[in-house]
């Protein structure tokens, strides 16, 4: 499908709002969601916005991407640091992919100072808070 992107949340991800409001806000992921949505209509890009906690279950969801989207928006949550299967399946799509970190991961702790998203990424964004979700909208509605 032309023009279609899959933003795909990682781990504890559907906890925002609660979570360590101080380090990732007090948007909830439906908010984030729904400013995507309308950031996707306004870029002319079809969205579809999912989270999971499960990394088999996100690894599944990138193997069916190629078929289904034109790019890849992923907040991998902790899976960013530790996840080679989702860092093969990332590659194995052949999509663009947009990494996205609400927060600044190199001002935090030293294992998060590595991805094993990044450098499958056409770019990583972070630091910005959600905007960094429409960020990579935009980025991704511009390299399509
Ligand atoms: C995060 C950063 C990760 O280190 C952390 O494990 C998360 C959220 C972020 O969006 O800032 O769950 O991906």
């Amino acid at each position: 499908m032309k023009n279609a992107v899959i933003i795909i949340n990682g781990p504890n991800l559907n906890m925002l709002g609660e979570r360590e409001p101080d380090v990732y806000g007090s948007e909830t992921l439906a908010d984030i969601e729904q400013t995507c949505l309308a950031c996707a209509k306004s870029l002319g890009l079809k969205l579809d916005f999912r989270q999971s906690n499960s990394e088999g279950e996100i690894v599944e969801w990138v193997q069916e991407s190629s078929k289904l989207f034109t790019a890849i928006i992923i907040n991998a949550g902790a899976y960013t640091h530790t996840s080679i299967a989702i860092h093969d399946a990332l590659k194995g799509s052949g999509l663009p992919i947009f990494e996205v970190h609400l927060s600044n991961i190199f001002q935090r702790e030293d294992f998060r100072h590595v991805s094993y998203i990044a450098n499958v990424a056409k770019g990583v964004i972070c630091g910005f808070g959600s905007q960094g979700y429409e960020f990579a909208l935009n980025a991704t509605a511009k390299y399509l």
